[in-house]
C-alpha cells in the first residue's frame, strides 16, 4: 500500500493537473459512446457526419455543465465558502477563479481547429483541454474587456529555453499591438539579474523595436520587466543604452513584501544551498552551485545536459526540506526545474505579478493574464501566478503567438459588435 501510495499519489500528482484530468475523464464518456472507430467501415458518408454531430453536441453539453460548476464555485468564492462548492468536492485541488470561463464557445473554437469531435481513435487529450481552457480564459477576459495587463514568462514562453527575443521574433508585432491598445505588459521571469544589460541581451529585439517605434512615450513606459520572480523591477526607458531603467525596490515593494527579513532570506538560501549540494553529491551531477543575492541554483558545466529525473529529484527534495523548515513557512520561495538547471528563488511569481499590478496603480486580478509554460504544482514557477491573476498555459513560443492572435481576433470581434 505504501509503495502504491507513493507511486500513484505522492510521486505523480505533481505531474498532473487535476482540473484538466477531470475534464478529460468527463470527455472520455461521449468519446467512448459516440466516436465509433467502426465508422471507417461504413459506406455512407452521413453516418460519419451524424457521429461527429452527436459527439460534438455531447462534448458541448459537458462544457456547459463545467462552465456552470465554475460559476457556482465563483458564487461560493464571493460568499467565502468555496471550500464547500460542488467543484471543490469533485476536484479538490481547484483554486480560485478570477473570471468565469466561456468553455462552451471555447470548445467550438478549438474544435474548428483541432477537429476533436471528428476524431474516432484519439480521445480528447490533455493538450486539447489545456488549449480549450486557454481559449475560454481569453474569451472571457476580452468579452468583459479591456484586458489591462498581460504578463509573460521568459524561457519557453517568449523564446526557446536559454534563447532570446531576436529582432525577427513573431512575438514582437503582437506585443506591439497590445501596447498600441494601451495594454500594460510585464515580463515576469525567474532570470534574476541586477544589471539591465542581462535583460537587454534576452529581449533586445523587443526593446529595440519599442525604442524605434512611434508609440507615444507613455505607452512605451507600459513595458516592464520583473526579474528573479519578484525581486528586480526594470521599466522601459528610451534614454538608456540598454533601453531599461532599474526601479528601486523600495518604490514598488508591496506592504507584505516589506516584512520579508534579510536574515530570513540568508537563512533560507543557506538551507537551500545545503540541499542542492547534497543532490549534487548524491546524484553525481556534473554541475556547480550558483549563489546570488536572492537565489541559489545548480547550473550544468558547459555543454552538459542533466537528465529530467535528476532535475526533478533535486527540486522535490529541496522543496520538501524548505517546506518543513521554520524559515520556509515564514518566507515565500520558489524551487523549480528550469529545463537544465534547478533554482530556488526568494519570492515567487504570485508576488511578481502582484507587484506589477501594484506598479500600474492596482490592476485587478480579473483584468490580468499571465502566460507561462510551467504550471505543474511542484517544481514549476508559473504555477504560483494563479494566485494573483488569470493564466494561460502554453507549451512553446509558437503557442504563445497563437494565443496572442486569438486575443487580437476576439478583440476585433468585440469591437465590431460594439460599433
Ligand atoms: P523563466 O522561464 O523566464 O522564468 O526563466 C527561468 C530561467 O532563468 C532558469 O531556468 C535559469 O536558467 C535562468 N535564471 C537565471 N538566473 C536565475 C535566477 O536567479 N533564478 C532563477 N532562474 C534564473
Ligand atoms: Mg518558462
Amino acid at each position: 500500500m505504501t509503495t502504491r501510495y507513493r507511486v500513484e499519489y505522492a510521486l505523480k500528482t505533481h505531474r498532473r493537473d487535476q482540473l484538466i484530468e477531470w475534464i478529460k475523464g468527463l470527455m472520455a464518456v461521449p468519446f467512448v459512446l459516440h466516436s465509433q472507430p467502426t465508422a471507417i467501415f461504413e459506406p455512407r458518408k452521413e453516418s460519419t457526419e451524424h457521429m461527429t454531430a452527436v459527439a460534438q453536441r455531447r462534448y458541448l453539453e459537458i462544457m456547459r455543465d463545467v462552465e456552470e460548476l465554475i460559476n457556482d464555485h465563483i458564487a461560493h468564492q464571493k460568499a467565502g465558502t468555496h471550500d464547500r462548492s460542488k467543484l471543490k468536492m469533485l476536484v479538490p485541488a481547484v483554486g480560485i477563479f478570477f473570471t468565469p470561463l466561456n468553455l462552451h464557445d471555447a470548445f467550438l473554437y478549438q474544435d474548428n481547429r483541432r477537429f476533436i469531435s471528428y476524431r474516432r481513435f484519439v480521445a480528447p487529450s490533455f493538450n486539447d483541454i489545456r488549449l480549450i481552457l486557454n481559449t475560454a480564459q481569453v474569451m472571457s477576459l476580452v468579452r468583459a474587456g479591456p484586458l489591462e495587463l498581460v504578463t509573460f514568462d521568459g524561457d519557453v514562453t517568449l523564446y526557446d529555453d536559454g534563447q532570446s527575443v531576436s529582432p525577427d521574433s513573431p512575438m514582437i508585432p503582437r506585443i506591439m499591438q497590445l501596447l498600441m491598445k494601451g495594454t500594460k505588459i510585464g515580463i515576469v521571469t525567474a532570470a534574476g539579474y541586477t544589471e539591465a544589460r542581462r535583460y537587454y541581451e534576452r529581449l533586445h529585439g523587443l526593446l529595440d523595436t519599442v525604442h524605434e517605434s512611434d508609440l507615444p512615450s507613455i505607452y512605451k513606459e507600459n513595458l516592464i520587466i520583473m526579474g528573479g520572480e519578484s525581486s528586480y523591477l526594470f521599466k522601459f526607458s528610451s534614454a538608456d543604452p540598454d533601453r531599461l531603467k532599474f526601479v528601486p525596490r523600495e518604490t514598488w515593494l508591496l506592504d507584505e513584501m516589506k516584512m520579508w527579513q534579510e536574515s530570513d532570506i540568508t537563512t533560507l538560501l543557506d538551507l537551500a544551498e545545503l540541499a542542492l549540494k547534497d543532490s549534487l553529491r548524491n546524484l553525481r551531477l556534473d554541475g556547480q552551485i550558483l549563489r546570488k543575492e536572492r537565489a541559489v541554483g545548480i547550473v550544468p558545466k558547459p555543454g552538459h545536459k542533466f537528465c529530467r529525473e535528476a532535475l526533478e529529484e533535486t527540486v522535490l527534495v529541496t522543496q520538501k526540506i524548505l517546506e518543513i523548515s521554520a524559515v520556509g513557512r515564514r518566507l515565500p520561495f520558489c524551487a523549480f526545474n528550469g529545463g537544465n538547471d534547478v533554482f530556488v528563488d526568494i519570492g515567487d511569481k504570485s508576488w511578481g505579478v502582484r507587484a506589477c499590478q501594484g506598479f500600474f496603480n492596482g490592476i485587478d486580478a480579473s483584468k490580468t493574464l499571465h502566460v507561462g509554460d510551467q504550471f505543474l504544482s511542484a517544481g514549476s514557477n508559473d504555477f504560483k501566478a494563479r494566485l494573483a491573476c488569470t493564466t494561460a498555459w502554453i507549451a512553446n513560443p509558437t503557442e504563445t503567438v497563437q494565443l496572442l492572435d486569438e486575443i487580437a481576433e476576439l478583440d476585433g470581434l468585440v469591437e465590431r459588435k460594439n460599433r
